[in-house]
């Protein structure tokens, strides 16, 4: 063996050391990912992670779901558990232990709890005018976020919304979905909507119903009393006028044709007005 045989072997060593110790980050296990059953009797469920090496002396250990600590989950054991006592859509999610060290960056292992999107909120019916906009929405929880869409019901039977017009807009972003209808219409748009949440688990839908009344119809009972008005000012009218020839005009302007003809109308203006007041 010559020297630089040996200094090969020594500085092959020292290069394995080095790479040893820049691989040896702490090893964390952890529990699989996981699907939450459907339904709100579930058993409890119990995240475990257990710190099964690492250089440097760990410091704590605390647990976050989607990105945020979870209060009062500090503890300084290797093994530490979270438990979901009742578990719930709702509680599907990102999960990470987290362990901090005296001289080392933290560590960290993911668990990832799955569900069904679960709608937990929606608009249960909307009632317009014509010509004026409806907005349904639809909130759901259930990790991951779903894929929204929205349908129409036509007797039970889903269809695909006929936007043909234009009028119709979806807009959704993680656990909400908003579809509105502008301009509607009195004839194509009254119904059933639909909206459909769908991720890898599974999906969920809810209806949501839209009334659509004419724009006219909130002037009816106004219309009503205005027609009544006319009515009652058309009798007086005609009854004035069967009474006119009896009448002698009192002005002291000669009476001409035009005249008594303006005087006429101006006396059943002032009646007209007495009437609506
Ligand atoms: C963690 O350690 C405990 C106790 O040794 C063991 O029962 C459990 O199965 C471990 N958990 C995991 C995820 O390895
Ligand atoms: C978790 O660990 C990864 C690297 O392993 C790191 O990039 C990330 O920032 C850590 N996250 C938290 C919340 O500590
Ligand atoms: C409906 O049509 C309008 C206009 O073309 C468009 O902007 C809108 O995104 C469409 N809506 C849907 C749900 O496809
Ligand atoms: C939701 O939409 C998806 C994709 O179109 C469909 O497979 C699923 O059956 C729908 N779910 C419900 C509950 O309607």
């Amino acid at each position: 063996m010559s020297y630089a045989g040996n200094a090969l072997v020594i500085l092959f060593g020292v290069l394995m050391l080095h790479s040893g110790f820049a691989q040896n980050e702490p090893s964390i296990e952890s529990t699989d990912h996981m699907i939450l059953p459907m339904g709100y009797h579930s058993p409890p469920i119990t995240l475990q992670c257990n710190l099964t090496a690492s250089q440097s002396k760990h410091q704590e250990s605390f647990w976050m779901k989607n990105g945020e600590e979870i209060p009062d989950t500090r503890g300084n054991d290797k093994n530490t558990e979270y438990k979901l006592n009742k578990p719930r859509p709702e509680d599907s999610g990102e999960y990470m232990c987290v362990y901090t060290f005296d001289s080392a960056p933290a560590a960290n292992a993911t668990i990832e709890v799955k569900a069904t999107p679960d709608i937990t909120g929606h608009k249960r019916s909307e009632n317009k005018n014509e010509g004026e906009k409806a907005v349904l929405y639809c909130k759901s929880m259930g990790y991951p976020y779903p894929m929204w869409s929205w349908r129409k019901l036509d007797n039970g039977v889903s269809m695909e919304i006929d936007n043909a017009s234009g009028r119709f807009f979806i807009s959704s972003k993680d656990g909400y979905t908003e579809l509105s209808i502008i301009n509607l219409d009195i004839n194509s748009d009254p119904g059933e909507y639909e909206c459909n949440a769908t991720n890898i688990i599974g999906s969920n839908s809810m209806p949501s119903v839209l009334r659509v009344r004419s724009r006219l119809a909130p002037l009816w009972p106004l219309l009503g009393v205005l027609a009544e008005i006319i009515i009652l000012v058309l009798i007086i009218v005609i009854y004035e006028k069967r009474k006119k020839p009896d009448d002698v005009p009192d002005d002291d302007e000669p009476a001409g044709p035009m005249k008594t003809n303006s005087t006429n109308n101006h006396k059943d203006k002032n009646l007209r007005q007495r009437n609506t007041n």
